[in-house]
């Protein structure tokens, strides 16, 4: 599997480095200008250190760089965190940089596109572009880490939130929420729950 991760940005990149560090397979990595920036403030990690556990990683300001043209297959392209700009320029077919002509290229390949928005209150302009976004059929996730799961730890709220991404990219991951559920043969009908 060949996947795309860009780290735009928007704060929480700490979800878009551990991403990169659980995807199977190849991994190719665009920081925006200001995801580079936010990434050395809330991760403590430089360029080189993102290099390292990436495949690749390619520069935002380089349109000549693979990424840039349909002919290079790669599967699904992630943009985690997703700022409401990158936003903007994805849903309206901007492409002046390696993260948004990644992205064109991927959407006009018919490949999967994820993007993890990470803004709050959302304006209405944005909340448009988003559901633009999903009628083309991108994925548009939240940074939004559950807490039925009892995290006890901030990294238990990211490896959440970044498991239920590797799952959206068909990739198994183990001990959903109530997965023992779904799981064996079947058992009689359960008393049903409802909230005291
Ligand atoms: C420390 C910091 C945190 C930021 N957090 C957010 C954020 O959470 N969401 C957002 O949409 N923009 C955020 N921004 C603003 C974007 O970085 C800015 O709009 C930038 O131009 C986005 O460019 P990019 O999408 O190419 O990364 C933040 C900026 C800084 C410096």
């Amino acid at each position: 599997m060949r996947t795309v991760v860009a780290i735009t940005g928007a704060s929480g990149s700490t979800f878009g480095v551990e991403l990169l560090r659980r995807l199977p397979g190849e991994t190719f990595a665009v920081l925006s200008r200001w995801g580079q920036h936010v990434v050395r403030e809330e991760t403590g990690l430089g360029r080189e250190q993102v290099a390292e556990i990436a495949t690749r990683l390619f520069y935002d300001s380089d349109l000549s760089a693979p990424l840039a043209s349909g002919s290079n297959p790669w599967d699904a392209m992630v943009v985690l965190p997703c700022t409401t700009s990158t936003i903007g320029k994805i849903a309206s077919g901007i492409a002046d940089s390696l993260v948004t002509r990644a992205a064109a290229v991927t959407l006009k390949e018919g490949r999967r596109l994820v993007v993890c928005p990470r803004e709050t209150p959302l304006s209405a302009v944005t909340l448009r572009q988003m559901a633009d976004l999903a009628r083309d059929g991108v994925t548009v996730m939240p940074v939004s880490p559950g807490w039925y799961a009892g995290p006890a730890t901030l990294q238990d709220l990211v490896d959440d939130f970044v498991g239920r991404v590797l799952q959206v990219l068909g990739i198994e991951v183990p001990g959903g929420w109530r997965a023992e559920e779904l799981n064996g043969a079947a058992r009689p009908l359960p008393e049903e729950r409802v909230p005291e």
